[in-house]
């Protein structure tokens, strides 16, 4: 198997004010030091600043939240891929449920947002995951596959070789409901395996996350499974003891997996 390092990210969506980031950050930032796992934060962008201020000097990584499909212009309003990286944003977390559905982003759009980030030197974590009646449906694989095509028919697999999945079934997302470790790890499984049917070397590589509510409570049993590679933490990832206790589930499977 691959050595995939464990990336657990928050998303910290539309939360916290100035003050209260740079406490989160600080808090993490100092709980993240001396882990074998990667740490990411997700602020909004008018907070990026502040928090780099905090976490620039320790292991934790930054990341946005979403970017432009464009690179500058007449676009009123969005933030684009090189202004993220000059706030030393490594991660762009791209198509999101909530971006998909309440600002109706097309596969389309996502694709080309992943390649937009790349460009600009920083990895995409890209979301895909099905909804309750797709799931009730049994169209989990085809939603899966047509979200990963999108990205393939502009990008190729290559593009899958810089690239974060995160598996996210929107009935999970900020419900309390979890996917059970099983049921996350099939889908997880079919991801890799539609990549590494294109290329072996990628598919294999290819870190592939969890969302919708990991907690400290689920985090172990979640990270435990074959091809989960991580987490994306929405509501468990604005308490930092929370977060630090999915962090800290993430680097003990890799203690594990050494010993
Ligand atoms: P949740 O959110 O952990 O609150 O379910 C996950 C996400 O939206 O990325």
């Amino acid at each position: 198997m691959a050595n995939r390092q464990p990336l657990i990210a928050g998303n910290w969506k539309l939360n916290g004010t100035r003050e209260s980031v740079v406490e989160l950050a600080s808090a993490i930032a100092s709980g993240a030091e001396g882990l074998s796992t990667e740490v990411l934060v997700c602020p909004v962008s008018v907070h990026l600043s502040d928090v780099l201020a905090v976490v620039g000097k320790s292991p934790v990584r930054l990341g946005a939240q979403n970017c432009a499909e464009a690179e500058s212009g007449a676009y009123t309003g969005e933030v684009s891929a090189t202004m993220l990286k000059e706030f030393a944003c490594e991660y762009v977390i791209v198509g999101h449920s909530e971006r998909r559905s309440l600002y109706h982003e097309t596969s389309e759009q996502v694709a080309q947002k992943c390649l937009t980030v790349q460009k600009a030197g920083m990895t995409p974590i890209l979301c895909v995951g099905e909804t309750l009646e797709e799931r009730e449906a049994e169209q989990v694989e085809a939603v899966i596959a047509a979200q990963l095509d999108a990205v393939l028919k502009v990008g190729n697999v290559e593009a899958f070789r810089q690239m974060v999945v995160a598996y996210e079934p929107v009935w999970a997302i900020g419900t309390g409901k979890t996917a059970s470790p099983e049921e996350a790890q099939a889908v997880h499984a079919l991801i890799r395996e539609k990549i590494s049917s294109l290329d072996p070397e990628i598919g294999s590589s290819l870190r592939i996350l969890y969302g919708g509510s990991m907690k400290a409570e689920n985090a172990a049993s979640l990270l435990g499974q074959a091809d989960i590679d991580g987490g994306l933490i929405g509501g468990a990832a604005l308490d930092a003891t929370s977060f630090l206790a999915i962090c800290e589930a993430a680097a003990s499977t890799v203690e594990k997996s050494a010993s």
